[in-house]
């Protein structure tokens, strides 16, 4: 079990607001590819833009849904980890949490978490292309691009590269960000804008922040502590400290 540091164990038992930031490492042991991991991420066999952005999806519609109803399957074949388990009983537990997730997978509200902030939306929902119509959930044929009532093909409710965020959730993450006392950034590489800057905003707002990852990121020099180990094993050791 990792051991985890007394100044941490302490800051979780006198928490005011806890703020767990989460990236695709969350949901590695739930067996869902990262992005940037050479030997296993999504990255490493496609060029990100042309299968996550809305120019991929205009030049070929077809290869852009077909790969994310594959990631879909993935999701729904996964089972929420220790670490996603762990989050939510900790939100059971203390006073006040916010959860904010890079991650589309869904996992989060599977494992219990009532309403993680998806910064960069959720691969189960669809919206439209052309009129951004909500879209509802897939369709059981995966295989045929829906079409939304305006004519315009469905796409998934996802951020693409160079799409903003939505700005109400953005707003609340930010603002979460800014009035914490624990910020425990979990299982992101910390390189994608702007979700990335939370952290840093919760740095420069007071918050005690912990990196949660095996590798080091940009933020490790930033952050009061970093737990290199992996979310799962971590996660619950954190848990198990919290009586
Ligand atoms: P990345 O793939 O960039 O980074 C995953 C991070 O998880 C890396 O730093 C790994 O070291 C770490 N990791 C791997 N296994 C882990 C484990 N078992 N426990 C803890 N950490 C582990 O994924 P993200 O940082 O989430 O954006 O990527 C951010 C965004 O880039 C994604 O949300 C996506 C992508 O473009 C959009 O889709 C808009």
């Amino acid at each position: 079990m990792t051991p985890i540091p007394d100044d941490l164990i302490r800051h979780l038992q006198q928490v005011r607001h806890l703020v767990i930031f989460t990236g695709a490492g969350v949901s590695a042991e739930s067996g869902i590819p990262t992005f940037r991991d050479a030997q296993t991420g999504l990255w490493a066999k496609y060029r990100p833009e042309q299968l996550a952005s809305p120019e991929g999806f205009h030049a070929d519609p077809q290869t852009v849904w077909d790969w994310y109803a594959w990631r879909r399957e993935k999701c729904l074949a996964a089972e929420p980890n220790a670490a996603h388990l762990a989050i939510a009983e900790l939100e059971r537990r203390l006073p006040r949490v916010t959860l904010i997730t890079q991650n589309v997978d869904g996992l989060h509200q599977r494992a219990g978490s009532s309403a993680p902030l998806e910064l960069h939306g959720n691969i189960h929902h669809l919206k439209c292309f052309a009129c951004r119509r909500d879209g509802g959930d897939w369709p059981d044929d995966v295989r045929t691009i829906p079409r939304c009532r305006c004519g315009g093909r469905m796409r998934p409710a996802v951020v693409w590269f160079g799409e903003s965020l939505p700005e109400t959730v953005l707003g609340a993450a930010a603002e979460a960000s800014q009035h914490t006392d624990l910020f425990l950034s979990i299982g992101t590489s910390s390189l994608v804008y702007p979700a990335a800057e939370l952290p840093f905003l919760a740095k420069r707002h007071g918050a005690f922040v912990v990196e949660i990852n095996p590798q080091p990121t940009p933020l490790s020099a930033r952050a009061d502590l970093c737990l290199q180990g992996a979310a799962g094993e971590v996660m619950a050791a954190l848990l198990a400290t919290n009586t």
